[in-house]
């Protein structure tokens, strides 16, 4: 049997972090990709400070040493000055990948109209896929039904585990691959 796949979620939030404020986005992640996900998989959960060296460390974290092939990250991507949470990302990531950011606020933008004033954004370190959502628990299904179809291809391409859905929910999107 192989071993589940380990998925970061990564709850970056002043209040949270010091008790003051349950956190709801976390478990929101957790409770979606129990929806979605039928391969195995655990969580590797942590709630953290809006601080960039510690975001950004958790997330080294999480990608190095807990081996997560995908982090969730949610809060911190707002406009406000203490929200770093896509700067801490950048920091880490060798590559950016803009299209996450970009279909996402495109679908949240048919939600609210302040949907323009997240920079969430997605990038990759080594063999993981890190992805950025706002903080409010209802924008948390809104952005990963958008671009979860493209997750499990993305981390077949970084040498990831083989992720598979419940195509009733999401279904995940391989192209066919091309005869030798
Ligand atoms: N996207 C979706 N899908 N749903 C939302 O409710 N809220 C917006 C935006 N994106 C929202 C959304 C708001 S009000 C803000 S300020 C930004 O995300 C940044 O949120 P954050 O700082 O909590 O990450």
């Amino acid at each position: 049997m192989t071993d589940p796949a380990r998925i970061g979620i990564l709850t970056v939030s002043d209040r949270a972090s010091r008790g003051e404020y349950e956190d709801r986005g976390g478990p929101a992640i957790q409770t979606y990709l129990e929806e979605i996900l039928t391969s195995s998989w655990e969580p590797v959960a942590r709630v953290v400070p809006d601080e960039t060296d510690v975001v950004s460390g958790a997330i080294i974290e999480l990608c190095d040493v807990e081996n997560c092939c995908l982090v969730i990250t949610t809060g911190g991507t707002g406009p406000a000055k203490r929200d770093i949470t896509p700067e801490a990302t950048e920091e880490v990531c060798e590559k950016m990948m803009p299209g996450f950011g970009e279909l996402m606020r495109q679908v949240s933008l048919t939600k609210v109209p302040t949907a323009i004033l997240s920079r969430q954004t997605a990038g990759i370190r080594g063999s993981s896929l890190i992805v950025n959502l706002p903080g409010q628990p209802k924008a948390i299904a809104e952005c990963l039904d958008a671009v979860f179809p493209a997750i499990p291809y993305c981390i077949d391409l970084i040498k990831g585990p083989y992720l598979e859905t419940n195509e009733e929910r999401i279904i995940a999107f391989r192209p066919k691959k091309k005869k030798s």
